[in-house]
């Protein structure tokens, strides 16, 4: 009897069905290589390595195998000084960002100028490479491309991170995943939304500016200011250093967690971070009994904190 709506009902499931994967994998698949990366893409996806989450290099999220993000004021093979430029060192091993391995993904501008001027083609793992980034005009528009700067200039990683001092380095890609791994996103975005947020927070993101780095870290809810631009806004080391510790010694009635476990047991002059004597000298303060509180420790080079920090500073 009514057989044949359930046949028509079949169709039209498959069709619907049909037409949504359609959209999603495959119109997906061609809008992203006919959006060409910006100068802001490429700082991305340098800065921030392979992938900013979950990777099998870094299984538990502890930041390995990160690059290095540097500004260099000497040329590395040389020794002349130079103009100061961001350099993004990837040491031996460190797997190369998606725009090196997939150079699609950049768009045929950048692509055909990272392939032929700056030769990332000729990035070689087990070497490592050292990136830069350049952008010139090109038929009345700027595009920008990579510079494999390890085959152009003969820049050695290692030798490249050598010639650095300690606060010329930035540990964003690290720093990302501490981003991700606390949850920052659980209470920040990344992303303004297209209200008077720009008034607030600063131009909003282009198309381009995200190709090639995974994941983005968007956030989906907003319990807390949007941080896009929050380096530019805040360039204090110090008072993010302070904040992080505990957020309730700069805003009294914070609702942001404290990150003083990030800081590990020893603070930047290598003594062990006493954490009960700091949390009693704390409650002291925050009882009134003292009027100052206790000092916060300066993070260690390689704490998980200084590289949060370094996230944080570089997001402008
Ligand atoms: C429970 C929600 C919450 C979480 C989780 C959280 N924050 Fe916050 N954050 C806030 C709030 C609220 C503010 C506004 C200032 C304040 O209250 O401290 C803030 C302020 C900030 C600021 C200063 C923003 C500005 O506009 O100057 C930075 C930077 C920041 N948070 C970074 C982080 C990072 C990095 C993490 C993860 C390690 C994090 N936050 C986790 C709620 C949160």
């Amino acid at each position: 009897m009514a057989f044949r709506e359930y046949k028509i009902g079949a169709r039209m499931f498959g069709l619907a069905f049909g037409s949504s994967m359609f959209i999603t994998l495959y119109m997906a698949a061609v809008d992203i290589s006919s959006v060409s990366v910006s100068q802001i893409g490429l700082h991305r996806q340098l800065g921030f390595g392979r992938a900013g989450g979950f990777s099998y290099e870094d299984p538990f999220l502890r930041g390995w195998a990160k690059p290095t993000q540097v500004i260099l004021a000497v040329d590395p093979k040389t020794g002349a000084a130079i103009d100061p430029v961001t350099a993004y060192v990837y040491e031996k091993d460190v797997p190369f960002p998606n725009g090196i391995r997939h150079p699609r993904i950049l768009g045929d501008g950048p692509r055909e100028l990272s392939e032929g001027r700056g030769r990332i083609g000729e990035a070689d793992d087990a070497v490592g490479a050292v990136f830069l980034t350049h952008e010139v005009e090109v038929n009345g528009e700027l595009v920008p491309y990579i510079e494999n700067a390890t085959a152009t200039r003969g820049w050695i990683p290692a030798e490249t991170l050598a010639k650095v001092p300690d606060n010329k380095r930035l540990q964003v890609g690290k720093g990302k995943i501490m981003f991700v791994r606390e949850g920052c996103w659980w209470c920040h975005t990344l992303l303004p939304e297209q209200t008077q947020d720009w008034q607030y927070f600063g131009a909003p993101p282009m198309l381009g500016d995200f190709n090639g780095e995974s994941p983005t870290a968007f956030g989906s809810d907003r319990k807390a200011p949007d941080l896009t631009h929050v380096g530019s806004r805040n360039s204090s080391r110090e008072w993010m250093m302070i904040h992080f510790f505990n957020p309730r010694l700069v805003q009294p009635h914070s609702i942001m967690p404290r990150y003083d476990y990030l800081w590990g047991d020893k603070d930047a002059s290598g003594n062990t971070i006493d954490y009960d004597g700091w949390r009693s000298a704390y409650n002291e303060y925050a009882a009134g009994k003292s009027i100052v509180p206790p000092d916060v420790p300066v993070p260690h080079k390689d704490s998980e904190a200084r590289a949060l920090i370094d996230f944080v500073l570089n997001l402008k």
